[in-house]
């Protein structure tokens, strides 16, 4: 080779040559739109932690998931904020709670947007941990069954994929066994196969109101420092019956999203978290960057590492920016 002759240069000249050597690029249906769901009509306050997100009430719910699918993206995301919690979490079974019904609206305005919905039990219990206590700990086995009547109870509103976010072991297999009992066999599971114990979750549990009373969630949620647990978790969730697979948080994980994707034949989806939106919005507001492009430049990453599709609070704002250019 003659010395010098590589010159990266050549192909980064102007917009053009740059964009047909692009390896990765976004587009809106790469995003799924989480929405948090309480109870009333006409709801729409804004969260003071994640700017430009807002607790919804079913009817403007479906105004957002019209919004969404105008801008081309294709799935939502549900969580739901029920009006009353108890110990184990009734609510989040309950026909008529938020998300059942806000399921069905969704539905019947925009049918070809695919709803998930998320199974968990954190928004549901007064103890705002993600399943059963006893003894100060969460009963996995005891657990799993209350997992699977909240997965049926979206499926039977209407959810295209049920998402179980709750870390219990066992509960995909519980649910796919239910759900083909219940006749559901067209119902999908996205696990959330690898979810740590993250810091970045702060902003979310205030908006749906289910940080812990007592304790963390280092008892069921995976260790930061492990990448090696995140394959065994993967491989076992896919052997269990998941459809996909969800890694998360998704920027200070990018490796762990590189090596599932190669591990996996399922899609794999990547939760760019709450603490991700808001550090990013706090820093942009103060000027210290330039939102839209850190905010692109983080949602390339998080595909560019192997994310097929990025569950984002960023999705309609990305969206539209993408239609502009
Ligand atoms: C519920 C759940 C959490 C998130 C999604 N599902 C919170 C948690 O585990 O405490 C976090 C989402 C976010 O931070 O954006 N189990």
């Amino acid at each position: 080779m003659i010395p010098g002759s590589i010159r990266g240069r050549r192909l980064r000249r102007n917009e053009t040559i740059r964009r047909l050597v692009r390896e990765t690029e976004l587009c809106p249906n790469d995003f799924i739109y989480p929405l948090f769901v309480e109870e009333g009509r006409g709801v729409r306050r804004p969260m003071a932690s994640m700017p430009g997100i807002y607790n919804l009430s079913v009817d403007t719910a479906v105004e957002e998931a019209k919004r969404a699918r105008e801008l081309g993206i294709d799935a939502v995301l549900l969580f739901g904020i029920p009006p009353k919690k108890d110990e184990i979490g009734s609510s989040g079974w309950d026909p008529e709670g938020p998300v059942p019904r806000a399921i069905r609206a969704i539905k019947d305005a925009v049918p070809e947007l695919v709803v998930i919905a998320d199974v968990c039990l954190c928004e549901y219990t007064d103890h705002g941990h993600c399943g059963v206590l006893v003894d100060g700990d969460v009963d996995n086995d005891k657990t799993v069954p209350l997992l699977v009547r909240e997965a049926i109870a979206y499926a039977d509103a209407g959810a295209d994929v049920v998402a179980p976010s709750d870390m219990m072991d066992g509960r995909v297999g519980a649910i796919r066994t239910a759900l083909d009992d219940a006749g559901h066999t067209r119902v999908s599971i996205l696990s959330y196969a690898v979810k740590y114990a993250s810091a970045f979750y702060g902003p979310f549990r205030e908006a749906a109101q289910s940080a812990p009373k007592q304790g963390d969630r280092r008892g069921y949620q995976m260790d930061p420092a492990n990448v090696r647990e995140a394959l065994r978790m993967a491989r076992r969730d896919v052997a269990e019956g998941a459809d996909w697979i969800l890694v998360k948080p998704a920027l200070a994980y990018l490796d762990v999203i590189r090596v599932v994707r190669e591990a996996v034949d399922v899609p794999v989806v990547a939760y760019n978290v709450s603490g991700e939106y808001s550090m990013l919005k706090a820093a942009a507001a103060n000027g210290w960057i330039d939102g839209e492009r850190a905010m692109l430049e983080a949602l390339t990453s998080i595909k560019r590492a192997g994310a097929q599709r990025i569950v984002t609070y960023h999705a309609l704002e990305a969206a539209a920016l993408l239609a502009e250019v």
